[in-house]
């Protein structure tokens, strides 16, 4: 069969077809999305890495076995279709093939994706391996995938390093209520939440840094917000502070949306989301604003508490834009983040949110750059200094004042497509409740 396939050296891609004039011989390799009988024509059409195009065979123009076999293949069969490009204008797109040959490489079996078991999240879920060809998958992992491109090109744009951080960490960055352990040998590591700390060592020697590569948390909590294995962009840059970083997560978040409003039409569409462009700057509003905006509203917590949810979910819907909430206080925040210099209970951080309910997108800030801060923070938060000694070592070699951010591409992905729950902005996704397949 594989000599087969190399022997079809005319083979060209779906998005070729497309580029085509009618008449002109072609042979496309892909799998069955859908196929229907109409007045004794058998279309099908036919999805390979590039698109969908609409095949067509009928009698006296299709080789008779292959006709046969066209009509007995089944939905997600991998196949070999060779034929006539015709234009016609109720075929998707214009164009179609009129089938002259057709060889099923790989058939399916019956396709359990149903109409009536889509609907069951759980199901499609259970089988993802498989769901994950349907035409909305396959859009939402294709914005994904424009949104970690176009932020590695802004970043490289601008002066930024592209750096690693490693997976298996012994200092916790984001508090150990969420931290996945596992026995290293002997000692204790984790998965890492964050690759912050590394970068915070990486910016003496590179200035500006970035890093998109997996997070890990193990959040208790079920929502549709939350996973427990996630990408995230992070950024980081000496002699910044907090106004630079405000700046930073603004040109980035406008240039992504831009890319993917240019370069994602067509899936934007699949998924019927419309997206406006975003300028700078965003609106920046304080924790003190929202915690008078909770109260008028009823919503009752204590000053100096994380964000409760339904806040976060009631002022992200009354935006349009995104917009940062600014200056926690820093019993909600962790031990790294710089205070106000009028004020020590006050955080120079902020939490990048989203509009229309979709929360928060990004967490960033000015970091503290002076050695004994640090260590009174760290006592004063009961936090192991034996594993941060490496952290803490790094102020007393020339560390600058410095700023940075941490922003989720599935929390993107999931605002930017308009999704109903974050898994879906993901291949496989891992939460509380799933770890299969
Ligand atoms: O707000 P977080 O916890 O901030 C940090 O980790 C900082 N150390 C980042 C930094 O300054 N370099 O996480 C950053 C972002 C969140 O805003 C969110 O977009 C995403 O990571 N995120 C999650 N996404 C999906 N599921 C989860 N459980 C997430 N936790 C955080
Ligand atoms: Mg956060």
């Amino acid at each position: 069969m594989a000599q087969k396939i190399n022997q079809q050296t005319s083979r060209i891609s779906v998005k070729e077809v497309f580029n085509l004039p009618e008449g002109r011989e072609v042979t496309i390799l892909g799998w069955v999305a859908s196929k229907s009988i109409v007045g004794g024509i058998t279309f099908a059409i036919i999805r390979d890495g590039t698109g969908y195009i609409q095949v067509a065979g009928k009698i006296g123009v299709t080789d008779n076995n292959a006709l046969e076999a066209l009509k007995k293949v089944t939905k997600e069969s991998a196949v070999m279709v060779s034929g006539i490009v015709k234009i016609d204008r109720r075929a998707p797109g214009g164009k179609e093939i009129s089938v002259r040959n057709f060889e099923v490489i790989s058939p399916a079996e019956k396709w359990p994706i149903t109409k009536s078991a889509i609907k069951s999240p759980k199901f499609l879920y259970d089988k993802r391996h498989l769901s994950i060809r349907g035409k909305k998958s396959i859009a939402i992992m294709r914005i994904r995938a424009e949104v970690i491109l176009s932020a590695i090109d802004f970043f490289i744009n601008k002066g930024f390093t592209l750096i690693n951080a490693p997976i298996l960490v012994q200092s916790a960055c984001e508090g150990g209520a969420t931290l996945f352990s596992l026995n290293y040998f002997n000692q204790q590591a984790y998965l890492t939440q964050s690759a912050q700390l590394y970068e915070e060592a990486s910016i003496c020697a590179f200035e500006k840094v970035f890093v998109i590569q997996p997070a890990f948390r193990a959040e208790k909590s079920k929502t549709p917000r939350h996973l427990t294995e996630f990408w995230m962009i992070e950024a980081e840059q000496a002699f910044a502070n907090f106004d630079d970083n405000l700046k930073l997560q603004e040109e980035l978040l406008s240039y992504v949306v831009k890319r993917v409003i240019e370069n994602k039409n067509n899936e934007l569409q699949i998924l019927g989301r419309s997206l406006k462009e975003i300028k700078p700057p965003f609106p920046r509003i304080t924790y003190n604003d929202v915690y008078e905006f909770a109260n008028k509203k009823g919503i009752k917590f204590n000053w100096g508490d994380d964000l409760p949810t339904e806040v976060e979910r009631e002022i992200s819907k009354s935006y349009e834009t995104p917009f940062f909430i600014i200056e926690y206080p820093l019993s909600a925040r962790s031990f790294y983040h710089m205070t106000k210099s009028d004020d020590e209970r006050i955080t120079l951080s902020s939490d990048l949110f989203a509009p229309e309910g979709y929360g928060e997108l990004a967490t960033g800030g000015q970091r503290l750059h002076d050695y004994n801060t640090l260590l009174k923070r760290l006592e004063a938060q009961d936090l192991p200094i034996k594993s941060f000694e490496w952290y803490l070592e790094l102020r007393k070699y020339g560390l600058p004042p410095h700023s940075g951010f941490g922003i989720g591409v599935e929390r993107l992905t999931y605002w930017l497509c308009g999704l109903k729950h974050i898994r879906a902005a993901t291949l496989f996704p891992r939460t509380i409740t799933r770890i299969n397949p």
